[in-house]
This record gives C-alpha cells, structure tokens and sequence, in this order.
C-alpha cells in the first residue's frame, strides 16, 4: 500500500516537496477523484430522467424490513443468525409491475448492511451498494428504499455488504404482470440456500479460513474433502473439478432442512409453477421433482421459449420459472448440491404415499438444462444491432492465494470507482467474460439483464465455466454506477468484482 502524507504533513513537509509531490501523484486517491467527476453519479438527473420513463401504475407497496439477529430451529439444530423481519423464503415481497415499492429498512444488526434489489432494472441510488449508489446503513440506523417495479418476474433481495448474504438475509420479490396469461392453477416460490451459519461456523469465519488460502486439488476423483470449513475436490462433471470450496452442514428449501421438509400440496393433475431461487452463499443446484417433467418458461425474471427438461442448473443468484403438472402420490423435491454429495428436499403431496427421504435422488442425467439451452422468448430478445463497445472482463485468480479477481484487479468497497470501466447512454455493450481459472463463476450484472449469444435468454446472472468464455450482449439504457460481479458470495468479497459506469455525456 502507498502511504500518503496528509495534508499538514505535506505542508510542513518543505524540503521534501518534490519527493510528496511524486507520492501523492502515484497515490490511486487522487485517482479516483479525477475518475468520480466523469460518471453519471447515482442521485443525478439523468437517472431521475430514466425512471421517469418507467411505467407505473401509481399503487404503493409499503413494507417494512428489518435486518436482525434471530434464532432459528433448523430440523433440531439451533441457529443463532441474522435475518429481516417482515420478509423471508416463504413471505416474499411482491407487487405489480409499475408499482411504487417503498420499503423501510432498519439495521439492528450490529454490522452495517443495505438491501440489493437482485436482477432489477431499477433507478440508480436504489441499487443498494454502499460507497456506490448510498452510504452503508449503520447498526441501528434506517433507509427509504423507493422505486417503480421496472419488469415483473422472479427475484429476489439481500445486504450487500461482506458476507451478509450467507446468512439468513435474503427473500424473494416477485412482480406480477397483470395481463399475462396464468396458464397454471397454482404457484409456489422455492428458495434454495447452502447453509452454514451459527451450526459451523459464520460466513466471516469461512472467509477468513479461504483467505488463507488453499492448494487447488480440483480435478481429483475422491469426493470432496472436509478440511475444517473449507472443501476440497467437490467437483462435478456440469462445472469442472472444482464445484465449490465451501463445507455446508445443511441444505435448505424454503428455510427447511431435509429432515424436516416443507410440503406443498395439491391436487393431482393441477399445473404449478415453480419460481426457484438459488439464495445459495457457495453451492450450484441440479433442481427437480421426482418422476415430473418441467417445462422451464422463464429464467432470472424473462420468458423463454418453453423448454422441457429433467431437471435444470443453477448457479447462485440465478432463477427459473417451471411449470409442471402433478402427479397422484408424493414426490421428492430435490435440488442436488453439485459436487457436494449432499442435497436439500421438499415434498409435493397430491394424495396418499409415503414422504420421500433424503435418500430419494434425482435420476442422474448427464444434460440437465442450462441457460446456454434456451432461447428468449420473441418479446424480449434484443433487437438486432451493431455492438458499440466490447468490454474484456477476464475472470483471475484462484484458490490459493484466494485473490479472484477482474482483470487482475481486486475490487475495493472502500473504493468501487478505482477500476469503473465506462459505457455511454444508448450504446449496444457486449460483455466478454473470459474465465482464466479453474473454476467456475456465476456472473451478474446489475441493474441490467444481458442476453446470452444466438438468441439466448435475457440473464443477470450466468455461469461462466472454468477456462471457458460467456459474450453477452446488452443495452445501455439505464444510466448510474453498476456492479458486475461473481456470485459466489466469497470470491466477490475477495475480490472478483468491477464496476461499470455511464460517463456523462
Ligand atoms: Cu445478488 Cu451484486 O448481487
Ligand atoms: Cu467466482
């Protein structure tokens, strides 16, 4: 690190003016002062303009949400964490698209934290990315969170701030679009979380313990191996042979461990759409229903062309929406946890049967679907047209130095603009996300969602597999300060994080 004289030292320096001169000239301070001036700053008039354009109903959802810590029973295993009172897996937040969500939040926790809208195409300063779009809320202070609903679909929420997120501070927020056409007679949200905190360890102690970092034995063929509350060789033929690095005593649906699950019921024959969140920290699921069939009709909030599949792929942060049709018994709900040798469970129950157990698995498949096998659906693929800037976002590091990083750089919170990569208002983006490691990345963008090559879906969040590259296309018409991050929730926090910034015009 530079040191940097301050400002009585460099006046009282005198004789040595020449050399503080060269000092504060290198120092990366003044760096970013130069940089903050030629951005779009999150409360300006351009982003004002913008949601301005948004539609809206002029309904106001007000909640009300507040981050603290709480004791949970997890099947018998007592959990002291932090999570929000007034939303969870199984209270979502949700409203119209085009309506007002005024949320108030209130930090009894006692860390700072802030609220991340995940997915939305939402105004600038509401994006919830302390030292970017609002200052961190202090323990025991509050934030007015005020926005339109911009698209409606499945998403979800959480603090960005640390490891926050791998705790129990996450919910769904669902937007519903009025006139779409409910072709279901019921639905149900399923949230799917790798958790850890207060039955092993905290996330921060998981951190500190990766931080100090490990050999990479990805590729071996043993199973994943325990070493304190890190793994080793969880691999998975779907992602390589380095699944996650994270141990997880639990697996959750819905906030429920295996061996005590949530059941849904329903009526045999009923057509159910499922809205799956993967709230995991660390872990990929393989998500299915036992002898059903899904049609996958959305992903990460954006219709695609119904797609039939066995079971379906997803990397933190990501969603998809899939409708099945029940059958006449009980069923396992599973979502495998890739390369962990582990799963979380649920219950679909329609008539009589025994409750499927955790032994219950997914028939193994060697293609579950994947982002990379659907197309948009034709209302929201972006029109054809030319790029106007590509951005190289190589994806670096590894597992033991644990320095991931964006082109070689580690992000800074304390400084978010140190490395800001600049687009322009109207221009056509493509995002090369070219993954020099050996491992896997879910990539997301904020504030934006990209579309994956050849007609692909609409996306905010796609894996990137190791020594592999993902080019995404999207549209720059939301302007502010936007992070584009990993989503393994430890890789972002070491660093695997950039920003991309509107320059003014
Ligand atoms: Cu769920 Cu920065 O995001
Ligand atoms: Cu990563």
């Amino acid at each position: 690190m530079h040191s940097t004289l301050n400002r009585r030292q460099f006046l009282t320096a005198g004789a040595l003016t020449l050399t503080a001169a060269g000092l504060a000239g290198c120092s990366s301070r003044s760096g970013s002062a130069t940089n903050t001036t030629s951005f779009v700053k999150p409360g300006s008039a351009a982003v004002t303009a913008a949601e301005a354009k948004r539609r809206r109903t002029g309904t106001v959802v007000q909640r009300t949400l507040t981050a603290e810590p709480v004791t949970l029973d997890l099947g018998g295993k007592t959990a002291k964490t932090w999570a929000y009172r007034g939303a969870s897996a199984t209270e979502p937040l949700r409203g119209n698209v085009g309506d007002t969500l005024k949320v108030a939040l209130t930090n009894d926790l006692p860390d700072p934290t802030s609220v991340h809208w995940h997915g939305l195409a939402l105004r600038n300063d509401m994006d919830g990315v302390p030292n970017l779009t609002q200052k961190p809320v202090q323990p025991g202070g509050s934030f007015a969170y005020e926005f339109t609903l911009p698209e409606p679909g499945t998403f979800w929420f959480h603090p960005h701030v640390g490891t926050q997120l791998d705790r129990g501070l996450y919910a769904p927020l669902i937007i519903d679009d009025p006139n779409e056409k409910a072709d279901y007679d019921k639905e149900w949200v399923i949230v799917l979380d790798d958790w850890l905190d207060g039955v092993t360890a905290t996330p921060d102690q998981v951190l500190a313990e990766l931080e100090k970092g490990m050999i990479d034995h990805g590729g071996m063929d043993m199973g994943p191996m325990r070493m304190g509350n890190t793994l080793m060789g969880a691999s998975s033929p779907l992602l390589g042979g380095d699944a996650g690095d994270v141990y997880y005593p639990l697996y959750l649906i819905n906030g429920k461990p295996a061996n005590d699950p949530q059941t849904f019921t329903a009526k045999p024959g009923e057509r159910i759409r499922l809205r799956i969140i993967n709230a995991g920290g660390d872990t990929a699921f393989r998500f299915g229903v036992a002898e059903h069939q899904l049609t996958i009709t959305h992903t990460d909030g954006f219709p695609v062309e119904p797609s039939k599949a066995e079971s379906v792929v997803l990397g933190m942060g990501e969603r998809y929406d899939a409708v099945i049709t029940a059958g006449d018994g009980a069923f396992a709900v599973i979502a495998e946890a890739l390369g962990k040798q582990d799963q979380a469970l649920a219950v679909l129950r329609t008539g009589s049967g025994t409750a499927p157990t955790k032994k219950t698995t997914l028939p193994p498949t060697k293609t579950p679907a994947t982002a990379s096998d659907l197309r948009a659906a034709s209302a929201v693929g972006l029109p054809q047209r030319a790029v106007d800037r590509t951005l190289v976002l190589e994806l670096t590091g590894g597992m033991e130095k644990y320095d991931w990083a964006i082109n070689g750089k580690r992000m800074d919170m304390d400084r978010p603009m140190r490395d800001a990569l600049g687009i322009k208002q109207g221009e056509r983006v493509a995002l090369e996300f070219k993954n020099s490691t050996t491992m896997w990345h879910p990539m997301h963008l904020h504030g934006h969602t990209y579309q994956l090559p050849g007609g692909g879906p609409r996306k905010d969040t796609a894996i990137v597999l190791p020594g592999k590259a993902l080019r995404v296309e999207f549209d720059a018409d939301n302007p502010g300060r936007w992070l584009t991050h990993c989503h393994n929730v430890y890789h972002g926090e070491a660093g695997m994080m950039t920003t991309i910034a509107y320059q003014e015009n």
